[in-house]
């Protein structure tokens, strides 16, 4: 290759596959919806250019936006092209169909639906996705599967065979997405020889893309998100610690944009009083986008922080991981102390189900559960009655009999004391996916053979389904209904 060739090739390898900046450094972009309060919804989204006073224009039907909010809150940091916005917008009806229209010289009216209220019992859907990155130059692989692997980049841009494609076309089916953990996978830009000359472009380039392809579903459903591994840190990369970005360290862009749109706990609208004081300790206490609870129908649902913040963390200085990250709480027990308050305010009689969100689990096949999750969660999990874990990290679909302490709980799914856990890590990203590994006894089913995600049905205030679906063709791979009494108000075991 002569001296030129080699430049040209060294100068088109290092360049990171940025999305075109929109020529109106108003339109808005990486749109992002979440629950925020009993009667609010935050909009997020972010620009090209900082905003002097980001606004949304309201309304109950598309030719009438006459509310307005607006805030002051546009945000970046050194490394970012983009500025992260945040508006709430309160006094919201219960869900009632809201338009929206976010303040732009170039922006769309889109839709969504606000919040049930703590105590409506209409059954409703939500999707969980877990371990979700990005698709296209960067990302998307099935390791080890050259059948099953994607053609880069030639991936049909309508989002064909790609758990989001699944999203989008069933959007009308659920109310919520529920994202615990490892969103983009931008700190994989290493995994792409392209990018070692520009990590810093690289990972921005990553998350832009990303969130670009995440809109069509999180402008239109509550997208809520609690931190992975992959939002933490930089320090993977080894032999390159000088090309680090900023932005990279210590969960610096999940914290821009997510810390102003996620809640922190709501209100109780228990009749009892130590229920509303534990609420009113829980919110205190909480420190979204890390941990933090909100209230939705008949569910009260909890998102935990299984990186940072308790004994052992994996991403804390020197912890097992390597990540070097946090803490985010004032006081070493802040994030147990929220949790404890948080589930002990739990009043069944209002919202019968409860479910805890994180990324780590500590129960999954393959041997590679977390260890100090387990000693620090399991024992809150299950003293209050917790009916449904959601985790993610291994990179397939798992679910679980009832089971405390590595032991089975004998009613099954009947009625069981301890929680129902499951793995949703199949949603798809560059590392590919996880063998289902060695099986332990209280797994009830795995997939590891394809992308997939998981949805949960609240049928009544009794009975719960999960089901795993295929994203490829939306195939049901499993169904399980999980049966509670609820017939505790306050659950303390
Ligand atoms: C307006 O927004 C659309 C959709 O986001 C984008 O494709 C287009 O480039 C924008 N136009 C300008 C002038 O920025
Ligand atoms: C892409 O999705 C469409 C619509 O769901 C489907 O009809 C088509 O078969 C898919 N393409 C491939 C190659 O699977
Ligand atoms: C990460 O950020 C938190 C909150 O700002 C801070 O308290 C902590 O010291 C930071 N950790 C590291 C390793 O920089
Ligand atoms: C689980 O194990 C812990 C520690 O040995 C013990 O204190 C607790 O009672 C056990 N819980 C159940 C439900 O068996
Ligand atoms: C693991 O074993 C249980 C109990 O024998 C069984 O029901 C389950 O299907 C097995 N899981 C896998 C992934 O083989």
């Amino acid at each position: 290759m002569s001296p030129r060739r080699l430049h040209l090739a060294v100068c088109a390898a290092a360049a990171a596959n940025y999305p075109p900046i929109p020529a109106d450094l108003t339109t808005p972009v990486h749109q992002r919806l979440a629950i925020s309060g009993p009667n609010s919804v935050t909009v997020g989204w972010n620009t090209y250019q900082q905003l002097s006073q980001p606004c949304v224009q309201y309304g109950t039907s598309p030719d009438d936006l006459s509310s307005q909010a607006c805030s002051t809150s546009s945000v970046t940091y050194p490394s970012s092209r983009t500025w992260s916005n945040a508006v709430t917008i309160t006094g919201l009806k219960p869900a009632t169909t809201y338009y929206y229209k976010i303040v732009s010289t170039n922006s769309t009216v889109d839709h969504f639906m606000s919040s049930r209220v703590a105590g409506d019992k209409t059954p409703f859907t939500i999707s969980v996705v877990i371990d979700m990155g990005v698709y296209g130059a960067d990302g998307y692989t099935i390791e080890n599967n050259p059948a099953k692997r994607d053609t880069i980049p030639s991936i049909d841009p309508s989002l064909n065979h790609t758990t989001i494609g699944r999203l989008a076309q069933t959007v009308d089916d659920y109310e919520f997405v529920v994202h615990p953990g490892d969103l983009a996978y931008a700190d994989d830009w290493i995994e792409k020889a392209h990018n070692w000359l520009d990590g810093r472009n690289a990972y921005q380039a990553i998350l832009e893309t990303f969130y670009n392809q995440l809109a069509p579903i999180s402008a239109r459903k509550p997208y809520m998100a609690s931190p992975g591994n992959h939002e933490a840190d930089c320090e993977e990369v080894a032999f390159a610690a000088t090309l680090c970005p900023d932005g990279q360290k210590n969960f610096t862009d999940f914290i821009n944009r997510f810390g102003r749109t996620m809640p922190t706990a709501f209100t109780s609208t228990s009749a009892s009083d130590a229920a509303r004081a534990n609420a009113n300790r829980a919110r205190q206490l909480a420190n979204p986008p890390f941990w933090y609870s909100f209230e939705y129908g008949m569910v009260h649902f909890v998102m935990i922080d299984t990186e940072t913040d308790f004994a052992d963390a994996p991403d804390a200085p020197g912890g097992s991981a390597g990540l070097g990250s946090g803490p985010f709480g004032t006081y070493a027990n802040q994030q147990l102390d929220f949790l404890a308050a948080d589930l002990a305010s739990v009043d069944r009689t209002v919202t019968p189900w409860l479910v805890v969100g994180g990324h780590r689990p500590w129960y999954t096949t393959g041997g590679s559960g977390c260890a100090p999750c387990q000693a620090a969660f399991e024992p809150l999990l299950y003293k209050y009655g917790v009916d449904l874990a959601i985790f993610g990290h291994v990179h397939n679909s798992q679910r679980f009999t009832p089971v405390v302490n590595n032991t089975a709980d004998p009613a099954g799914m009947t009625n069981p004391k301890a929680p129902m856990y499951i793995v949703a890590g199949g949603a798809g990203n560059i590392e590919g996916l996880s063998s289902v590994g060695t099986n332990v006894s209280y797994n009830r089913f795995a997939y590891a053979d394809d992308f997939s995600y998981a949805t949960v049905s609240f049928l009544d205030t009794q009975r719960l389904r999960v089901d795993f679906i295929r994203s490829d063709d939306g195939a049901l791979l499993d169904s399980s209904i999980l049966f509670k009494e609820h017939d505790e108000q306050f659950v303390v075991q």
